[in-house]
């Protein structure tokens, strides 16, 4: 994973889009979480979260102004990263994991949703704090302007937050996670290697024409 951020932060093209495309998956998160509000038992928990992922989303399309490439003003697929599978991971993972915990509880409708909310949640917390800080790593290796310490904080608290609710919605939830997590896994990896692909082969072409 490394190797392939070390090339879209040394290219202020992929690096652009590497950020708009982080930006997109934390929009898309922070609309299922606003999603998954109930009407009258919404608590601070919830609306902090939302509006810090909203605040992610923002403020990583805000750091692409600190690149020479210009800015992305929306998520089109030619402003991204392994478009297709970006628009599809959080999709699928949302899928899938409801199929399961539908299943594994004998739940549906509202109650499916609140599961699938924490569980998906839960596992796109431990994803970001894979992710966050080895890219950060890469930023200052680099001597980026580019930081995301700020949201590396945040998801830590994101990540506790959603171990306790689940402590409160099943005492037994380790099991069930695994499963979340792993198919998660497979899913990251889909689309973590779309991105290389596509970052590898586009300094590929660029290094030829040099
Ligand atoms: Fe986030
Ligand atoms: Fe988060």
């Amino acid at each position: 994973m490394k190797e392939a951020l070390l090339t879209i932060v040394g290219n202020d093209r992929l690096h652009a889009k590497w950020l708009n495309t982080l930006s997109y998956l934390e929009n898309t998160g922070a609309r299922k979480i606003s999603a998954c509000e109930n009407d009258h038992t919404t608590d601070i928990v919830q609306l902090k979260h939302a509006a810090e992922e909203h605040r992610h989303a923002y403020y990583l399309k805000k750091q692409i102004t600190k690149l020479e490439a210009g800015t992305l003003a929306h998520y089109e697929n030619k402003d991204l990263l392994a478009p297709v599978f970006t628009k599809q991971y959080l999709q699928r993972l949302d899928l899938a994991c409801s199929r399961y915990l539908g299943e594994r509880y004998h739940i549906s409708g509202n109650k499916l949703k609140y599961a699938a909310y924490l569980f998906v949640t839960y596992a796109i917390e431990v994803r970001a704090d894979e992710l966050y800080p080895v890219y950060q790593e890469v930023l200052t290796e680099l001597q980026s302007k580019v930081m995301v310490k700020s949201i590396i904080l945040e998801e830590e608290g994101h990540l506790e937050e959603m171990t306790h609710m689940l402590q409160l919605f099943d005492a037994d939830w380790n099991d069930p996670a695994k499963a979340i997590l792993e198919i998660e896994k497979e899913l990251f990896n889909n689309w973590f290697s779309a991105v290389a692909a596509e970052t590898f082969t586009y300094a590929g072409i660029k290094a030829a024409m040099d």
